[in-house]
């Protein structure tokens, strides 16, 4: 996503089959095209609920001959975000991964995974990678991270040295959700907000879970770059799910954010959307339901859930 955007930003048309059985054939090849709807988008993260998706048309891009990968822990995430303006500038184009792992996280994956993190902790690691058929990258990562320990940004920093190396910090970021599963009951988010308010949001999040629960621990993780955080929880036996749930989605409406940002709502957050979405929203939604599949045939109970006159403000 950071180096290319979203998967719905790369599809440059669709063929989809309606509910009265039309096949609508969109499989043109274009980057620009401008007339009229851009329907497509509609049918894409809808979760099945507006057609049936039959062929696609995406936009590919050649696999980079070089990568360079590097784990950084740092104390808070202002200065992860200041890192990420840094690696910005540093690498430019070539970024192509600047996930945030916080320091509960890595304790788990040690724990269940067998794994062991080559650096000194800090309250966040950051997981970067730099991605290119130019080469250079790993210059442009030796001067980030010399700047980063210059201007103290950074606690503790590797650089992998080779392809196993640097599988081995992936590993790290990879084995979180597996490790979370491992230690307990977990109550998993998907929330975005805008990167400057990130820090808000986590802080004014902690407070929020910490305010109905006096046992969940946190175990918070992901695409820092893109702005998206899994926010989970693992909870203890006296917690109760929805109010842990409702405290972290609130912190996300207050930041103007997103309580699913890549993974969708289902079934499982429609709930969520339902009480959270302004009602103006959901109801274009419903009227988009409505005109392409009147008779609700696909995906019935997913992503929609009953109109709701009453929305949030
Ligand atoms: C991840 C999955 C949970 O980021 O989206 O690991
Ligand atoms: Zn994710």
């Amino acid at each position: 996503v950071l180096r290319h955007g979203t998967t719905r930003a790369l599809v440059l048309g669709l063929e989809v089959v309606l509910a009265d059985g039309t096949i609508v054939n969109g499989l043109r090849h274009l980057r620009k095209d401008n007339a009229g709807y851009d329907w497509k988008q509609l049918f894409i993260g809808a979760e099945g609920t507006l057609g049936i998706v039959t062929a696609a048309v995406l936009r590919l891009v050649p696999a980079p001959r070089h990568s360079v990968t590097a784990l950084l822990s740092v104390a808070d995430v202002e200065t992860a975000i200041a890192l990420y303006a840094k690696a910005q500038s540093e690498i430019g184009d070539a970024l192509s991964a600047f996930e945030l792992i916080s320091g509960e996280s890595i304790a788990l994956v040690e724990r269940h995974a067998g794994l062991k993190s080559p650096i000194a902790a800090g309250e966040w690691f950051l997981l970067i990678e730099a991605a290119s058929s130019l080469t250079g990258l790993e210059a442009a990562m030796q001067v980030l991270l010399a700047a980063a320990f210059e201007e103290e940004l950074a606690l503790d920093g590797v650089i992998a040295a080779s392809h196993q190396q640097a599988q081995s910090l992936w590993a790290l970021r990879e084995h979180v959700t597996e490790a979370e599963a491992r230690e307990g009951r977990g109550l998993k988010h998907d929330i975005s907000v805008p990167l400057t308010v990130m820090p808000a949001y986590l802080a004014d999040a902690r407070a929020a879970v910490a305010a109905v629960s006096r046992t969940a621990r946190l175990n918070v993780f992901g695409h820092l770059g893109d702005g998206n955080l899994h926010y989970n929880v693992l909870l203890g036996p006296e917690d109760h799910p929805a109010a842990v749930n409702r405290a972290v989605h609130d912190a996300v409406v207050r930041h103007r954010g997103s309580i699913s940002a890549e993974h969708g709502l289902g079934q499982y957050r429609v709930g969520e959307w339902q009480r959270t979405k302004p009602a103006a929203e959901q109801a274009l939604a419903h009227t988009i339901k409505q005109a392409i599949d009147p008779a609700g045939l696909f995906n019935p109970g997913k992503v929609l859930a009953a109109p709701n006159k009453g929305g949030a403000a």
